[in-house]
């Protein structure tokens, strides 16, 4: 399954846990915060699609950054490897350990520092939930920018380490335009403040962004402050069955154009997507009366209860009647627009409980998406299921093949043919999740040899004796001497 994984073999140079190291650790965090317990180093070695796991005997959790840098300094001057570790559900193993690494999980630093109601800054530790951020929020008037399936467990210092995107980057842009902010500690112990709130800030190079989706091999994120949004008085839903993709890529022209300064979301799915839904997920039905080709959820969030919604039924029954649309519903209410989310969030899930699954985040011209999963499905005949999702109005398609059980010949018909596909085409092989271990050694086909070379220059400086998250995001071999 974890093929990538179990090709590497462990750095020599780093060296192994011992008692005296325990014993250090204890004192710096106190007993309780030290954890050997098996159980639940199984579960925070495991990542959350049980795909790739370590053999960690110990996890750390720190309280504040003054822990985390003595935490640091420590590991850096003994040479230990540690892997900073969030809510664990990133989906290319570079939250868990590839083999004994230390765990370090700031899950205990989850406070809300300070809320400013007037620029709508928010400044809390990187431990936060996404979910609880929401909710506080929420109390206030105001909402994240970002939102994922993975609210609920994801940490905002996780979220700023792999760049997570979601369903509202059409509206409210990457966390490298919304994260005004963050503190973070180095493999050294150095703790950087650039904990700023300022919209603009032009004083030197604006070193947070390296922080900002360098999936923890750069240092640890401590803190962030983050710019959120007003909540707007009208939320809609729409549940749209397109019968081709070309349909799907009109509509979103269109939407653009006639929905312009309201529109939130845009995101896609193909049937397979929707059978496996319906197949694996409780409680699950289809909003729409047959079943069709492709289903297309568009949100839309203004201040205008009565123009909004009228907007919007304008713009699906023009859909209609122009033939770009099969059939459409708007949810009704906020329970209707869960449920209609529930199948776009669930596909994750009900993948996962399908059985194995190879999963590829690609970022390819919106005109090209499908053809990659209409190819795929031709080179994998009946071995596999092979299912298209995804952010469709930010040209990212989740490419997902779902099988009994991971098997190596049908790996090596999916690798490398989909990265030489996106590659070709001037794709990421990865859009939102990340490199990981997973493709830590793919890197080079969406980026050049020289930018590659100066990211591993980069992370010599920060991280000399590359302690921090080792195996991930570039290539293990720059780094085994
Ligand atoms: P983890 O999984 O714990 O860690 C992820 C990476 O960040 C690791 O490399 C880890 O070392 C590093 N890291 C974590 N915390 C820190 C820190 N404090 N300092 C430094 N490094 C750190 N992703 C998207 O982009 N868009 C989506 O729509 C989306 N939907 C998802 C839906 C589901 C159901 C699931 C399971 C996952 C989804 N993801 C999505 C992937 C994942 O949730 C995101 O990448 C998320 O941001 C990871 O946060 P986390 O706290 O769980 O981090
Ligand atoms: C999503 O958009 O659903 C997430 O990125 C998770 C996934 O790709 O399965
Ligand atoms: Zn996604």
């Amino acid at each position: 399954g974890s093929s990538a994984a179990s090709l590497i073999q462990r750095n020599p140079l780093f060296s192994s846990l011992d008692s005296k190291d325990v014993s250090h650790f204890k004192e710096i965090l106190g007993e309780k915060n030290v954890i050997e317990d098996k159980e639940r180093l199984e579960t925070a070695n495991t990542d959350w699609m049980h795909k790739y796991k370590g053999s960690s005997k110990l996890m750390l959790l720190p309280k504040n950054t003054e822990e985390v840098s003595q935490i640091l300094e420590y590991c850096d001057s003994r040479r230990l490897a540690v892997v900073p570790q969030g809510g664990n559900t990133g989906l290319v193993g570079g939250s868990v350990p590839v083999f004994d690494e230390v765990i370090i999980n700031v899950g205990l630093m989850n406070k809300v520092l300070a809320f400013d109601e007037v620029s709508g800054v928010l400044v809390c530790e990187a431990g936060c939930i996404l979910e609880n951020l929401a909710t506080f929020l929420d109390r206030k008037g105001f909402i994240m920018p970002l939102d994922l399936g993975a609210k609920g467990s994801c940490h905002i210092g996780g979220n700023v380490s792999t760049n997570a995107g979601g369903l509202r980057l059409i509206r409210y842009g990457s966390l490298h335009g919304t994260v005004l902010g963050l503190e973070a500690v180095t493999a050294n112990g150095n703790v950087l403040d650039m904990l700023g709130t300022l919209r603009k800030d032009n004083t030197g190079y604006d070193l947070k962004h390296l922080f900002i989706g360098s999936e923890g091999s750069l240092g640890i994120v401590t803190k962030v402050s983050i710019l959120t949004q007003p909540k707007l008085s009208s939320v809609n839903l729409a549940f749209i069955a397109c019968k081709d993709y070309l349909s799907c890529q009109k509509l979103l022209v269109e939407a653009k154009r006639n929905l312009g300064e309201i529109l939130s979301a845009f995101e896609f799915l193909d049937n397979n997507s929707m059978d496996l839904v319906l197949n694996h997920l409780d409680g699950v039905r289809n909003p729409v009366s047959s079943s069709e080709n492709f289903y297309i959820l568009i949100e839309t969030t203004g201040s205008d209860e009565t123009n909004d919604r009228e907007k919007l039924e304008a713009f699906l029954l023009k859909s209609l009647e122009k033939g770009l649309v099969s059939d459409g519903v708007i949810a009704q209410d906020i329970n209707q627009a869960s449920s209609f989310w529930r199948i776009r969030e669930g596909i994750t899930e009900a993948l996962q409980k399908a059985g194995a699954v190879y999963k590829y985040d690609l970022s390819l011209p919106v005109e090209e998406i499908y053809n990659i999963v209409n190819d795929l499905r031709g080179r994998l005949g009946d071995l596999a299921n092979v299912m298209g999702y995804g952010h469709l109005g930010d040209g990212n398609l989740h490419l997902n093949i779902s099988a009994a059980e991971y098997n190596d010949k049908l790996l090596g018909l999916i690798e490398p043919y989909v990265y030489e596909w996106t590659s070709k085409h001037r794709g990421s092989i990865s859009a939102e999740h990340g490199l990981g271990v997973m493709k830590a050694n793919e890197i080079f086909y969406s980026k050049s040899p020289e930018t590659v070379a100066l990211m591993a220059s980069i992370k010599k400086l920060l991280d000399p004796k590359g302690i921090l998250n080792p195996y991930k995001v570039l290539p293990h071999s720059l780094f085994s001497h």
